[in-house]
């Protein structure tokens, strides 16, 4: 039984049982992938302030995010394809984050589909929006997602023209994957992840297929975004999403102070600070140096969450020292779906949480909440002079 101490030691796994088509569409940047890249490295250029001689008993790390009660600051990033990952990848994850006590996302671009993962869930999960330009079928998603009884609406805002991943080109990155002779042989080598999709429906975008018309090829993340995803939203039509979701709005993708203080006047009840995990903009700042002058910018008008670069505890500790109310996890728990399915969530939150723990500990804190400035060492050019 191997023993795992890190996201590294399942990130190893996962690479060894998972279709290098699959692999490749996580573990890719955009284009030079310097943003993606950043996201990690800048966390790294951050400190900790460690402290001694000082009660360390009756540790917490329960928060709030969105007002609902958490075990950690910490949700699950909505991630296209995770049912391609593992098979059944979002009821997986989204078991695994309600057993930890922490919020799943499930992405439009999903493999199980909303009702799926409701049937196979009791807690509420939040569900992440892509706007399409079809509006019967973009209106049909928010009804659905209100039926599945979603707490919240997590709106994507980055990613309306879709940014070049390479190696998904190269690939030919599709669900299911194409038989080509090249995927043929790489399948061969993954016995358990292709035991498993023999067993499950779940094999194609669950929330799309049987419920949006005139798509001509639905297995094509590239080809979909391209003829569906609406080039033309704004403030309006955000606006006219949230009268017919009635709910809690998250809006995914800010990465600016004007577009952030913009999402704060429209009263969004949460932002999260994201370059969407370096897939869109490459070149773009890192999320964790955007989100000091992004809090400043908004106060407390509305909650600020990150995204990007998060692979560890002592990163999640950073962030929220930083004062962001939580962060969200994409790659970091995909490597554990990949590499042990539900239990390998499971193991990615217990990874981070321990890490998160106590480090707080050596740093001197009993209570995440109380995280603040003064645990960090942050370089006087972090967030760099740009003119
Ligand atoms: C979709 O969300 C992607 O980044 O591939």
């Amino acid at each position: 039984m191997t023993v795992i101490t890190s996201i590294d030691d399942l990130k190893r796994l996962y690479k060894r049982r998972t279709p290098k088509m699959f692999y490749d569409y996580a573990e890719s940047g955009s284009w030079t992938e310097q943003t993606f890249r950043e996201n990690s490295s800048d966390f790294a250029d951050i400190r900790l302030r460690q402290k001694v001689a000082v009660n360390m008993e009756g540790r917490t790390t329960a928060s709030e995010m969105l007002g609902q009660p958490v075990a950690m600051p910490v949700a699950l990033a909505p991630v296209g394809l995770t049912g391609m990952q593992r098979a059944d990848g979002e009821i997986k994850a989204a078991r695994a984050a309600e057993t930890f006590g922490v919020p799943f996302t499930l992405s439009t671009m999903s493999i199980c589909s909303i009702e799926d993962v409701a049937a196979h869930t009791v807690k509420p999960f939040w569900f992440q929006l892509y706007v399409m330009r079809d509006t019967e079928f973009l209106e049909g998603l928010i009804e659905r997602a209100k039926r599945a009884n979603c707490s919240a609406l997590v709106i994507t805002l980055d990613l309306q023209i879709l940014g070049q991943r390479h190696r998904d080109l190269k690939n030919g990155l599709s669900a299911p994957p194409k038989m080509t002779p090249a995927n043929i042989l790489n399948l061969a080598t993954k016995v358990q992840w292709g035991m498993e999709m023999l067993q499950t429906k779940r094999r194609t975008f669950g929330n799309i297929v049987g419920h949006a018309k005139n798509v001509s090829d639905v297995s094509s993340l590239s080809s979909w975004t391209a003829e569906q995803f609406d080039p033309k939203l704004d403030w309006e039509k955000i606006q006219r999403i949230r009268d017919l979701w009635g709910g809690k709005i998250i809006l995914k993708g800010v990465l600016d102070e004007e577009d952030a203080k913009r999402a704060a006047d429209f009263g969004a009840d949460g932002i999260i600070v994201s370059n969407h995990g370096g897939r869109q903009l490459d070149g773009a700042l890192s999320s964790i140096r955007r989100l000091p002058p992004i809090l400043r910018a908004v106060g407390d008008r509305t909650e600020v969450y990150m995204d990007g670069g998060v692979r560890s505890g002592q990163d999640v500790l950073k962030a929220v020292a930083l004062g962001a109310k939580g962060v969200f996890i994409g790659r970091a728990f995909v490597y554990g779906l990949g590499a042990m399915g539900e239990q390998g969530v499971k193991t990615a939150l217990d990874v981070i949480h321990r890490e998160l723990d106590v480090s707080m500990a050596l740093c001197g804190e009993r209570d995440v909440k109380n995280l603040g400035r003064h645990n960090l060492y942050v370089p006087a050019n972090f967030e760099g002079e740009w003119a």
